[in-house]
């Protein structure tokens, strides 16, 4: 049988695979204006590195609300792995998903409560999360801060496990969300 007609060669669709890179590189992003930002203190404005974090973390925002509609309503090609794999590998893909989006809430509620607007490109005002000044706001920096670690965490087993199929185990799942 050829490779190519083989099921668990087959690629995600051409939206999966752009929304896949694209939050990628919004991600990386991210954690490089996170660590590079300065420290956050009661009376920071939101300027330079801070605002570009506000900035990129509303595109990814608006990717990951993309991403999530596009998945719900597109089934991935199916697998042939062996099912503890399968289930390895659903379950990591959940809890990316779980991360990619509790993530940037909790960032989000934490420039609420500080009283800073996130925009859109700039231009469009996303709602409030939480009201100025509130404690609990300010909580959720914290665990915006410890989740980013858990995420970068999943990103490398993940990254791993890719690694893992295309020089390891030699199989087509890497080139699944690849061209
Ligand atoms: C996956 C996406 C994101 C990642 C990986 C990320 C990562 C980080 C990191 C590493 C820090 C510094 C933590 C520290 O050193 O204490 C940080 C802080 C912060 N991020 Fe994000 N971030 C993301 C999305 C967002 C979004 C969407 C927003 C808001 C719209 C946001 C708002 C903030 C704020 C306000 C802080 C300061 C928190 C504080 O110190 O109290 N982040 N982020
Ligand atoms: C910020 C970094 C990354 C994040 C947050 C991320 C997230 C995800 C998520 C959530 C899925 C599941 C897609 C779905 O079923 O809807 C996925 C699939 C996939 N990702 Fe990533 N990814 C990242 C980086 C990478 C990198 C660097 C590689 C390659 C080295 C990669 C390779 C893959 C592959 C091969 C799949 C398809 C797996 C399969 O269907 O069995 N990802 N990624």
């Amino acid at each position: 049988m050829s490779r190519i007609s083989h099921s668990g060669s087959e690629r995600y669709d051409l939206v999966a695979r752009l929304l896949h890179w694209l939050i990628v590189v919004l991600v990386a992003v991210q954690f490089v204006l996170g660590w590079t930002m300065p420290d956050v203190h009661r009376d920071t404005q939101p300027v330079d590195l801070i605002a570009w974090h506000l900035a990129t973390g509303a595109a990814l925002v608006a990717a990951m609300v993309a991403r999530v509609l596009w998945r719900l309503t597109h089934r991935p090609p199916p697998t042939d792995l062996p099912p503890l794999m399968d289930t390895a590998s659903r379950a990591t893909h959940f809890l990316l998903y779980a991360a990619l989006i509790a993530v940037p809430l909790l960032g989000w509620a934490n420039a609420s409560s500080r009283g800073w607007a996130v925009k859109l490109f700039g231009a469009l005002p996303l709602p409030a999360l939480s009201p100025t000044g509130s404690s609990i706001g300010h909580a959720m920096g914290d665990v915006h801060s410890a989740l980013a670690w858990v995420l970068l965490a999943l990103i490398g087993m993940h990254i791993g496990a890719a690694l893992f199929h295309r020089f390891v185990r030699k199989d087509n799942v890497l080139q699944r969300i690849t061209w």
